[in-house]
């Protein structure tokens, strides 16, 4: 039997049995086996729920670009590590091998050890899809700087928030980006971020767009120039285990983003297991994920779990649909791609197009198709399987968080049979449970409940940078001694797990999380607005959308309502990125609430989903005559 690669379902259920019975025994072969450490672990785990503390190969030490690169030199040097393809097809691909990503990443090491970056400096991240993105974050990795990338589609004060919530002294970002058919001048938004930002002592850019960039007097420096001047080699920086390798953000049901931060051992054996058996990779193929590193997914599917396989990952620096429809697809031909991962947004979009789209194009290197980032409708799931898989590469829908580091519940392909709209049984090591709104775990099959998780797995977060309280609170509070996820979920009758979605205030659009209370923040911020709640309503590509009530202040109240729906949503895209635009805004003269002062969304919800019949109980509400208003004039 072997732990590391699973290739039946009785050798799932019983090295599952084994992680469950003796998770130290298990996780201690896979990380002995499988990885290269410095020195090995004390411990493999200590752990407890409540406080909350969770600690993985304790003891240990290690470099995580060891295991990415360095390892890989003597049997995969002149294999392909990267390929990079550009938004422009017309651009040529590149192919960076592992010797190249080696001296690659050493340079940049070493530029950042010549800025004065030292291990455990935060270092934050603003770049496009290329290769120096992948680049910048094994470079920060190998001298033990703490990486926190942010998706270059945030405004300027998102950047400034995160940049300054983590005390980065250092951002990598570049002049511009290309996006389709656009060309978007991030340099320009970094300088406006940073102009709150007074900690960040430099700034390093890397020519993308070649577009005319202010560069500030001792602050501000091109990359390449001190690249070409680095030198090749860099020793890697010897890391404890438990020390942070990155910060995330992702945002909350309330409040400012929470950094989530992880550390280096545990999620680099987490994501390089999980990434060898839920994508069946062997030498040779190629591997695509659509993501954006500035996700979890980017992260973790494609820089650190393949890489600590040896593997080559492809990075895509465009859309979908430039410069038309066919894009993934032809892709998918050009590099012969064997496994490829996308969201299910991308997928509904892509299916409404005309099938010609897909059938023009040899899809059949295709082995494997995962889908991640909220639930894969029924429609979307038979288009993937049929048009694109041709019904012979199975459908990995893998359920999964910032949070949890790497994939929790999910098929293996070839070893779990797939069951439409269902990420099916949990991966290995993974203990889920369902819990009802009291906290009683419900047991057997056939029941629906809150997804907690009751065990430690090595991936996961083992806090929020500078705030202990917030992570206890999040995810530990709800159901003492689980792990909350904040999403709801049934097992069907025969353990299978479907997610049913979010149980808070957060909303999955397009398979981005966003927080209702930033969003409401940054409206309330118009000077002609009182206040506002944001809901979700289903949306047939987006999944979901937003809808926004506001009340307008007296004042605002002869205005233009196009006028303010545009103001509203340029606001939005200031403070947030344009990800959280609203697609409807309401104005409405009140909303409804609680005797305690708490906005009803559910009714809101029902409004916005245009499902009017039943809006349940309002009898606890302080005026329940404004819900008729709202629903009269409900768009
Ligand atoms: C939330 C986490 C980690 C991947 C990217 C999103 C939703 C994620 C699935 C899935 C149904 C899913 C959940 C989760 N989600 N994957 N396969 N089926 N829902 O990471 O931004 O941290 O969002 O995405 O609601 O809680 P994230």
């Amino acid at each position: 039997m072997s732990n590391y690669h699973i290739k039946h379902l009785e050798e799932y259920y019983q090295v599952y049995r084994k992680s469950v019975r003796e998770p130290e025994n298990f996780w201690g072969e896979v990380a002995e086996e499988h990885f290269m450490w410095r020195k090995k672990w004390d411990n493999v785990l200590s752990w407890d729920f409540n406080t909350p503390e969770v600690k993985w190969f304790q003891g240990a030490q290690l470099n995580i670009t060891e295991n990415c690169i360095d390892r890989h030199l003597l049997t995969r040097g002149d294999k392909t590590a990267l390929i990079f393809e550009p938004n422009n097809p017309e651009e040529a691909a590149q192919h960076i091998t592992y010797r190249q990503l080696h001296a690659r990443v050493c340079q940049l090491a070493n530029v950042l050890k010549d800025q004065g970056v030292k291990k455990g400096d935060r270092v934050c991240i603003y770049l496009p899809m290329i290769p120096e993105l992948s680049i910048a974050l094994l470079a920060c990795a190998r001298i033990g700087a703490i990486h926190s990338v942010i998706f270059a589609g945030f405004s300027s004060t998102a950047l400034s928030t995160r940049i300054n919530d983590s005390d980065c002294k250092l951002v990598i970002t570049s002049d511009g980006s290309y996006r389709g058919s656009k060309s978007i001048d991030l340099k320009a938004i970094v300088d406006e971020g940073l102009e709150d930002c007074p900690g960040v002592e430099t700034v390093l850019v890397v020519k993308r767009t070649n577009t005319a960039v202010t560069m500030k007097e001792g602050r501000d420096k091109w990359l390449q120039p001190l690249l070409d001047k680095a030198y090749q080699d860099c020793v890697p920086e010897i890391m404890d285990a438990e020390d942070p390798l990155f910060i995330l953000y992702t945002s909350g049901s309330t409040g400012k983003p929470k950094g989530m931060v992880h550390t280096t051992g545990g999620y680099m054996v987490y994501t390089g297991y999980t990434f060898k058996n839920v994508f069946q990779y062997t030498e040779n193929d190629v591997y695509w994920c659509t993501a954006d590193i500035g996700w979890i997914t980017g992260h973790s599917y494609i820089v650190y779990g393949p890489l600590a396989n040896g593997a080559t990952t492809l990075m895509f620096e465009g859309v979908p649909s430039y410069p038309d429809y066919s894009r993934f697809w032809e892709i998918v031909e050009k590099h012969k791609v064997n496994q490829f991962y996308t969201a299910p947004t991308a997928i509904r979009a892509l299916a409404k197009q005309n099938i010609s789209f897909a059938e023009k194009h040899d899809l059949s290197s295709l082995k494997v198709l995962g889908s991640v980032g909220e639930p894969i409708n029924e429609e979307a799931w038979h288009w993937y399987n049929d048009v694109i898989g041709k019904k012979k590469s199975p459908i990995v829908d893998t359920w999964w968080q910032t949070e949890t580091g790497g994939i929790m519940i999910t098929p293996i392909p070839f070893v779990t049979p797939t069951k439409p709209t269902y990420a099916t049984l949990p991966f290995v090591g993974i203990q889920p449970a369902l819990l009802d709104e009291k906290g009683v775990e419900l047991k057997g099959n056939q029941v629906e409940g809150r997804l907690c998780i009751k065990f430690p797995w090595p991936g996961m977060a083992r806090t929020i940078w500078g705030n202990h309280e917030r992570y206890k609170d999040t995810y530990f509070s709800a159901f003492p001694g689980m792990y909350f996820s904040g999403d709801g979920a049934l097992r069907d009758e025969v353990g299978y797990y479907r997610i049913t979605g979010r149980v808070d205030d957060v909303i999955i659009v397009s398979g981005h999380n966003l927080g209702t209370a930033p969003i409401e923040d940054a409206i309330n911020e118009h000077p002609a607005v009182a206040e506002s709640a944001i809901v979700g309503f289903p949306h047939d590509i987006k999944g979901n959308a937003l809808y926004g009530f506001v009340i307008l202040k007296e004042s605002g109240e002869s205005r233009m309502h196009d006028n303010l729906r545009k103001e509203i949503n340029q606001i939005i895209t200031e403070h947030i990125g344009p990800i959280a635009k609203l697609d409807k805004i309401q104005f409405t003269s009140g909303l409804p609430k609680t005797r305690s002062g708490k906005i009803m969304r559910r009714i809101l919800r029902k409004i916005a989903s245009k499902d009017m019949s039943n809006m349940g109980d309002t009898s606890t509400l302080l005026n329940p005559e404004i819900v008729d208003v709202i629903k009269d004039s409900a768009l």
